[in-house]
């Protein structure tokens, strides 16, 4: 049993990020720690969401999972993002969040907390590297230690290969094309992992 509090924190219209942080779930809760699945809010109009059949379905599926709080920051030793690119960003609704994250960061509350993030685009090349980066820009200036996963394991070239963070394409029908299961569950580990050394080392 680990004694690390891991929060996975995501935004998804159409239920990919929403199944990477469910298998990011399973691969913490395999590694020992105690974990939390948590969406940001949305942002869209609900015409918005309602005129597009995949997005209105995912929201009213997803409509029991909790809005994370600044208080599940201060709670979690690790964090894991998982985001749509959106232009090769993140989207609006986690970058609003994390303007919310100021007072905790004034305060030092965000300083050396363990986080790695994931990503998904329609492309195989449309922007995963980018939105994973422009996550952990916000990430350099909490303090946060970068857990990403590397080239640490054979995983990890099987998923695509993508050292900044495990992210997937999708196809026409929002279905992934990688096969990105066990990197996913692999990154939630090494996370884990890092933030025990981390604790560790801080107790
Ligand atoms: C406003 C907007 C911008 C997008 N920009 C890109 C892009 O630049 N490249 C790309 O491949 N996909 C792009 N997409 C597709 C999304 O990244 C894709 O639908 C998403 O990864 C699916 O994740 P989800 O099911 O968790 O919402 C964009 C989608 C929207 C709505």
């Amino acid at each position: 049993m680990s004694n690390i509090n891991l929060a996975i924190i995501y935004y998804s219209s159409t239920g990919t990020n929403y199944k990477l942080a469910k298998w990011a779930e399973a691969g913490g809760q395999e590694a020992g720690a105690t974990v939390k699945v948590l969406k940001v809010p949305e942002l869209a109009p609900r015409s918005a969401i309602d005129a597009n059949p995949a997005w209105k379905a995912h929201a009213e599926a997803t409509g029991d999972i909790p809005e994370v709080t600044l208080d599940d920051l201060e709670w979690a030793d690790a964090i894991i993002f998982s985001v749509p690119t959106r232009f090769g960003n993140m989207p609006a609704q986690m970058k609003q969040f994390l303007d919310t994250t100021g007072g905790l960061w004034f305060k030092g509350k965000l300083a050396n907390k363990v986080v790695s993030a994931m990503s998904s685009a329609q492309n195989s090349h449309g922007g995963q590297e980018a939105t994973i980066l422009s996550i952990y820009t916000t990430m350099y200036h909490w303090g946060a230690i970068v857990a990403a996963p590397g080239y640490t394991d054979q995983v990890i070239f099987s998923a695509g290969g993508n050292p900044y963070g495990t992210s997937v394409s999708v196809d026409q029908d929002g279905n992934m094309v990688e096969e990105v299961e066990a990197a996913v569950k692999y990154q939630a580990k090494r996370t884990v992992t890092v933030a025990e050394w981390v604790k560790k080392a801080n107790q």
